[in-house]
C-alpha cells in the first residue's frame, strides 16, 4: 500500500518538541477508561533524547505493538511536531482502535496510520517514501516471534535508522508465554557483539520481579537486565538465524 500523504512532506510545527509538553499530553491519558501503560516514563525520556538529537538521521517512526497507545503518545507527539509519518501496528484490531481513538482525543496523529498486522505484513503491503528514524518494537517477546520482527526490518523498502525493542531483559516462568528471550533473538540475529544502547529502566543484582519472586502471571528481569534496548542499523546487516 502507498499512503498517498506520506509522498509528501507533512508541515512541521513551528515549535520544537519539549519532554515537559510530552508529558503534560501523556498525564491526560492516564484518565482514559482502560488506559494500561505497558512502557513508563524512564524508556519514554529514553527515547525522546534520542529521537531529538538524532534530528535528519530518517524521518518517521513504526511502533510494532501499540497495545493501549502508552508510546504511541510519544511518537505520534514527535511525528506530529517533526512532520513525520507515524505507523502505529497491532495484530489486535480493538487495541489500534483504542489507540486511534487515544490519540485523537489527545490532538495528536493527525498524520498518523493504523496498521492491522505484523511487521512482516506491513512490509509486504507498505512502500515508505523515507527511511524511518526509529521501529521500535514491542510485541510478540517470543524467541521465533522476535527474530521474525528483525528480519521484517530488513525487507522494508527502507532501512531505518535504528530499532529499540522493550522487554530485553524479560523472562517468564509460565510454560504459556513461550520462550520470552528478546536478548538472546537480539545476539543471534546480530551477532554476540552488536553494539546496543541500553534504554529505560536499568536492573541490578535485585530485580522486581526476580527470578525467585516473579509476578504473578510469572514475569521476572534478569539480573543486570534493561528495560529495552536501542540498536543503529546503518551499514549493519544480519548474521543468523
Ligand atoms: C506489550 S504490548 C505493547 C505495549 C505498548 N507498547 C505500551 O507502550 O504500552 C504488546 C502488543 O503487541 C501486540 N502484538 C502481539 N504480537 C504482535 C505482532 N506479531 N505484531 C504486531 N503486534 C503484535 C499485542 O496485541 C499487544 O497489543
Amino acid at each position: 500500500m502507498i499512503w498517498p500523504r506520506d509522498l509528501f512532506r507533512r508541515r512541521k510545527s513551528q515549535t520544537p518538541p519539549t519532554f515537559e509538553e510530552y508529558s503534560l499530553l501523556a498525564a491526560r491519558a492516564r484518565d482514559r477508561p482502560g488506559f494500561l501503560p505497558e512502557t513508563g516514563p524512564e524508556i519514554h525520556s529514553d527515547l525522546f533524547r534520542y529521537l531529538t538529537e538524532q534530528r535528519g538521521r530518517g524521518a518517521g517512526i513504526i511502533e510494532v505493538g501499540c497495545f493501549k497507545g502508552a508510546s504511541s503518545i510519544l511518537f505520534a507527539y514527535l511525528c506530529d511536531k517533526y512532520g513525520w509519518p507515524f505507523y502505529s501496528l497491532d495484530i489486535t484490531p480493538e487495541y489500534l482502535e483504542y489507540t486511534r481513538k487515544l490519540l485523537h482525543e489527545l490532538g495528536l496523529g493527525s498524520g498518523g496510520r493504523f496498521f492491522l498486522g505484523s511487521l512482516e505484513k506491513f512490509g509486504r503491503e507498505t512502500r515508505l517514501a523515507e527511511r524511518p528514524a526509529l521501529v521500535f518494537i514491542d510485541a510478540n517477546h517470543s524467541y521465533p516471534e522476535v527474530v521474525k520482527d528483525i528480519r521484517a526490518l530488513y525487507e522494508l523498502n527502507r532501512r531505518p535508522h535504528a530499532v529499540a525493542f522493550h522487554d530485553f531483559s524479560l523472562r517468564s516462568s509460565n510454560p504459556a508465554d513461550g520462550r520470552i528471550f528478546v536478548d538472546r533473538a537480539i545476539f543471534d540475529c546480530f551477532g554476540n557483539g552488536v553494539e546496543y544502547r541500553r534504554i529505560g529502566q536499568q536492573f541490578g543484582e535485585n530485580p522486581v520481579p526476580s527470578a525467585e519472586s516473579p509476578s504473578p502471571a510469572g514475569a521476572y528481569w534478569e539480573r543486570n537486565g534493561s528495560e529495552g534496548v536501542l540498536i543503529e542499523l546503518d551499514g549493519r546487516e544480519l548474521s543468523s538465524p
